[in-house]
C-alpha cells in the first residue's frame, strides 16, 4: 500500500498539519490502515478517504464550504470523442444545476471552445505567460457552464514543463471552492501532459470506441495510471457503438484485463451511440445535447450524466 508523509497529505488536502491530526483523531475508528509504527506516513487510500469526507462535510476551518469534484476525461487513443463527451457532459451537468467549469487541458491543441461555439479569447497560455489573471480566462459556455481554453496551435503550451503543469494544476484546484464540478478535457496519449491532470482529478472517465486500437490504448492509459499509484474511481464510456451489446463487450474486455492484470476495477458509466447528430452539432458549433435534444445520442448522454451524478455530493 503506497504511503505518503503527513506533510504531503496535508498539502494535498489543502489543510494544515493540526487540522489533519484533528481529522485523523475524529475518524480513527473508521479509517483503515493507520500504522502506529509509522505515524508520520499515511496510506494514499486514507488521504483519498479524507478528501471525500471533506468534500461531503466541508474543509475544517473553511466555513464548511464544499469543494468541487474534479473529473478528468481521457482515452489513450486520439479522436475517440473525449472533447465531445466533455463538452456535452459539462453542458448537461450545468443544465441540471451543477455549477460546472470545463477546462480544456489538451494544451496547445485545445478545441472544446469550437464545439461549444465560443471564441477562446484569452487562454491558459495568456495566464501562464503572465498576460492575464486566472479569472480573466474564464468565459461563459453553453448551458450556463464556465470554460477555460487551452490555446490552439500554441507550441509553448504543448511543451509546457513540469513546473508549468504543477502551477496549472494548482490553479485548477483553486477553482474548487467556487463551483460544484470541474471537467478536464485531456489530450490523447499517456505522457505526463495527460497523466498529471488525471492524477489531480477525483474521478476519471476513460472514453473508448469499439475499435481494437482504441480499446488497447484505453487499457494502456488505465495501466499507466494504476501503475503510477492512481487509486481513484475510473469510469468507462464506450462511444460510437451500434448496439448496447457492442458496448457491453468492450467494457467486459477492458474490465477483465484490468481486474486480472492490474488488480483494479473499472466502473461502467454508459455508452453513446454512433449518431449523425454529433457531427451536425459540431457544424453548428453547439453541443449535441442542446442542438438535438431529442436525438438518441442525447438520450444516452442523459443516462451517462445521471450515472455520474451518483458520484457527486448532494448540492445544498
Ligand atoms: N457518438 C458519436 N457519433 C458520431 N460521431 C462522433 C461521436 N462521438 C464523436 N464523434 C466525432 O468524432 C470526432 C472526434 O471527436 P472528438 O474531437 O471529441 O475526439 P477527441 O478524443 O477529443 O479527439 P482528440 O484526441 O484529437 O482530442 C469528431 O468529428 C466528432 O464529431
Ligand atoms: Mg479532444
Amino acid at each position: 500500500m503506497e504511503r505518503i508523509t503527513t506533510t504531503e497529505a496535508a498539502s494535498r488536502l489543502g489543510i494544515d498539519q493540526a487540522s489533519l491530526a484533528r481529522l485523523l483523531q475524529q475518524h480513527r475508528n473508521v479509517i483503515p490502515g493507520l500504522d502506529a509504527q509509522e505515524p508520520d506516513k499515511l496510506p494514499v487510500e486514507v488521504v483519498n478517504f479524507l478528501a471525500q469526507l471533506m468534500r461531503n462535510q466541508g474543509k475544517p476551518g473553511a466555513a464548511n464550504k464544499q469543494l468541487a469534484t474534479v473529473i478528468a476525461v481521457t482515452s489513450g487513443k486520439g479522436g475517440v470523442g473525449k472533447t465531445s463527451v466533455s463538452v456535452n457532459i459539462a453542458t448537461e451537468l450545468s443544465l441540471r444545476g451543477h455549477r460546472t467549469v470545463l477546462v480544456d487541458v489538451d494544451l496547445g491543441l485545445a478545441n472544446a471552445h469550437i464545439l461549444a461555439g465560443k471564441a477562446p479569447g484569452k487562454t491558459l497560455f495568456d495566464w501562464l505567460a503572465g498576460r492575464a489573471e486566472f479569472p480573466e480566462i474564464v468565459v461563459d459556455g453553453p448551458g450556463g457552464m464556465k470554460m477555460i481554453s487551452g490555446g490552439s496551435g500554441v507550441k509553448e503550451l504543448a511543451d509546457l514543463d513540469d513546473g508549468g503543469r504543477t502551477r496549472l494544476v494548482e490553479a485548477i484546484m483553486a477553482l474548487r471552492p467556487h463551483c460544484d464540478v470541474v471537467i478536464l478535457d485531456t489530450g490523447a496519449g499517456i505522457s505526463s501532459g495527460v497523466t498529471d491532470f488525471v492524477a489531480a482529478a477525483d474521478h476519471t472517465i476513460v472514453v473508448t470506441t469499439s475499435n481494437f486500437a482504441a480499446i488497447a490504448d484505453a487499457y494502456g492509459i488505465v495501466k499507466v495510471l494504476v501503475q503510477g499509484g492512481y487509486r481513484k474511481p475510473m469510469h468507462m464510456v464506450v462511444n460510437r457503438v451500434r448496439s448496447p451489446e457492442e458496448a457491453e463487450q468492450v467494457f467486459k474486455k477492458l474490465q477483465g484485463c484490468t481486474q486480472r492484470f492490474l488488480n483494479n476495477e473499472l466502473n461502467w458509466l454508459g455508452l453513446l451511440p454512433e449518431d449523425h447528430s454529433v457531427e451536425g452539432a459540431v457544424l453548428q458549433r453547439t453541443p449535441f445535447c442542446e442542438a438535438y435534444p431529442a436525438s438518441v445520442v442525447t438520450k444516452y448522454l442523459k443516462k451517462v450524466v445521471a450515472a455520474l451524478e451518483r458520484y457527486l455530493p448532494k448540492r445544498s
